[in-house]
């Protein structure tokens, strides 16, 4: 019988006779004696293994390799002075063994080293391909213990200290509209007809609502078949939760005190409350993102107004058509960043390029309070407008100034890249900061230029403020997403809960009465028996343990990810089916492989 796990073992245990199992992390022969590091899921605890007292369990020592599996008996000693290990929690003991028991070997070559002490990199394929040996090593069954004390935390603060219930929705559903593709299941009871996998339980906890439950939450899987990044997955999970009677006020209350909660519970940290809030607009105009990394400056300074009527037409034009003109200013800049970097072919140009930037103007402020620019600047601004930049960006000698020209949006987009990127280059950010932000004041919809209508910012469902009722298509919505350290950790709003709104919502994003009904009568039955005014919001479980982590994918804090081309390379999934399977789903695949 086990009477402890390895990473446990402490000074206070001297002497004990102890019973371990787990993995030979590594062995080491050192004159005569044997050393083993024995590894379970808490950590590793140094076994010795002595021919003069159990000879028969030295020549079994002998045999033993990486990854063998073993039953060790024997006493917690002192290791001697001069081989304390104080980079091991049990660095100061170590275990003298009675008795070894094999339990299983390993036939094949391991395809990495798994031992703790290795710190060569293994290729993430590698990684995923045996993810059940990549699992075994510290970093990753840290990162699943810690992904479980989250989800602990959550249960706890929510169930004994709030009153939430946790309610299971279905996975197969009809689609629930979150802006991404749905994952399509073919029914075979019903040939011909399609469940969509969920892209989260929008709609369930919503009618849950109406059904009077008061304070929902699930850990959710959700579904979405879009393109994957470090952040995305095609399936990932939520923290979804559904309060009715709540203002918004109450519900980022709330919703600040499960935060705190969780960094107290899992971090030890006290994290301030209330959270800073910056509206959507402002967050646009300061950093040109909606989910802005506060924890460094370099902060977007709009130049339009000074820039409209100057004969440089990249500026004046821009401003013309509609656009802006925006600035990165850069301390220090001109030290850390040549200009190769910022013409054609350089880094921080391609990076623009990749946003839809088509150059990037600059103006250095030289030690002599003299500027360099390009000449088409130059030559086209007044002392007045030259001296009205500086002041605005705060440019003192050593300062460069990156200028974007053109569509917002693509402003937006390119300066805030270059701010990430070059924030990071000169070390603006503390890694030790958690910077907790809610954006709010979103528009209701925003354009989609491909298909030529308004789109609903979060989903269709988001109430509109009530003042602005009147003008939907302009309207501001009552939602709100907590952004940490530059990532988006959750979002949500107060819904719509009453049927004509909703209808007039899914007018303004082009949907017609009956294509409505079709797709959300129940949802739209379901307003006319008694709604209750209500409104939630979904974290991203996944990414907020991979910022707890420390972890820069959230394939890190995944026990089985999929890659960025949606496989699992572990089951080898998606894989094609029996013939027969198809035939009976009465489906077929359209798919011509190239030859
Ligand atoms: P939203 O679509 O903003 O809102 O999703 C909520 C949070 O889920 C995380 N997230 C993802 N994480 C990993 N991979 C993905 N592909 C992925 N997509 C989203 C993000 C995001 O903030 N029903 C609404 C919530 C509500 O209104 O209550 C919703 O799903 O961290």
């Amino acid at each position: 019988m086990r009477t402890h796990y390895c990473g446990q073992l402490r000074q206070q245990h001297l002497g004990e006779t102890v019973t371990l199992y787990g993995w030979v992390d590594r062995r080491r022969d050192h004159g005569g004696v044997i050393f083993l590091d024995l590894r379970d899921r808490t950590g590793i605890v140094q076994i010795v293994s002595d021919p003069q007292r159990t000879p028969e369990f030295y020549h079994l020592a002998e045999k033993l390799r990486n990854e063998y599996v073993v039953q060790i008996t024997g006493r917690v000693s002192q290791r001697p002075e001069d081989s304390l290990n104080p980079k091991l929690p049990t660095g100061e003991i170590e275990i003298y063994a009675d008795q070894i028991e094999l339990l299983n070997t390993v036939r094949k070559q391991l395809p990495f080293q798994v031992s703790t002490a290795e710190t060569e990199q293994v290729r993430e394929e590698l990684r995923l391909k045996y993810r059940y040996l990549d699992l075994r090593r510290e970093r990753m069954m840290k990162n699943l213990q810690l992904r479980h004390e989250v989800i602990k935390a959550i249960r706890r603060f929510l169930e004994d200290q709030q009153g939430f219930i946790e309610v299971e929705t279905p996975v197969l559903t009809r689609s629930t509209p979150e802006g991404a593709r749905d994952y399509l299941v073919p029914s075979r009871v019903n040939p011909g007809e399609w469940f969509a996998l969920p892209q989260s339980p929008q709609l369930f906890k919503q009618l849950l609502m109406v059904s009077g439950l008061d304070r929902y939450y699930q850990i959710a899987r959700c579904f979405r078949d879009e393109d994957l990044r470090a952040d995305r997955q095609p399936e990932f999970t939520q923290l979804d939760m559904e309060m009715s009677f709540m203002s918004m006020e109450e519900i980022l209350q709330l919703n600040e005190e499960l935060v705190a909660h969780i960094f107290k519970s899992v971090k030890g940290v006290e994290i301030p409350r209330p959270f800073p809030r910056l509206t959507y607009a402002e967050a646009m105009d300061r950093y040109g993102s909606d989910k802005p990394d506060t924890r460094f400056g370099l902060e977007l300074v709009d130049v339009s107004d000074v820039v409209k009527d100057i004969g440089f037409k990249v500026f004046s034009g821009a401003v013309a058509a509609g656009g802006i003109v925006k600035i990165l200013p850069i301390p220090e800049g001109n030290a850390a960043i040549s200009n190769v970097r910022i013409k054609p072919g350089g880094d921080l140009f391609n990076e623009a390029a990749s946003a839809g930037a088509k150059g990037l103007a600059y103006i250095r402020v030289r030690d002599d309070g003299e500027i360099d620019t390009i000449g088409a600047i130059k030559d086209n601004l007044s002392e007045e407008q030259k001296q009205e930049i500086l002041k605005r960006t705060g440019a003192q000698a050593g300062h460069l100034l990156l200028f974007g020209a053109g569509p917002v949006d693509m402003v937006n987009k390119t300066l805030d890249r270059l701010r990430q990127v070059i924030g990071r280059e000169l070390n603006l950010i503390d890694p030790e900061k958690i910077n907790l932000l809610w954006v709010t004041d979103f528009p209701m919809f925003e354009w989609n230029a491909d298909e030529k209508r308004l789109e609903a910012l979060h989903h269709p469902f988001t109430a509109p403020k009530p003042e602005d009722i009147d003008d939907l298509k302009t309207a501001k919505a009552q939602a709100y997403d907590l952004v940490l350290n530059g990532y988006e950790i959750g979002g949500g709003s107060r819904r719509i809960y009453q049927r004509e709104v909703q209808e007039r919502v899914f007018e303004t994003i082009g949907l017609s009465s009956e294509e409505a009904y079709n797709k959300f009568g129940f949802l739209l039955d379901a307003f006319e028996y008694g709604t209750p005014p209500h409104g939630g919001i979904a974290y991203g479980v996944d990414r907020l343990v991979m910022l707890l982590a420390g972890e820069e994918s959230i394939r890190d804090v995944i026990a089985f990810p999929k890659t960025q081309q949606a496989r699992c390379l572990l089951t080898s999934a998606p894989a094609g089916v029996d013939a027969k399977q198809l035939k009976e789903l009465q489906v077929a695949s359209t798919y011509k492989p190239k030859a």
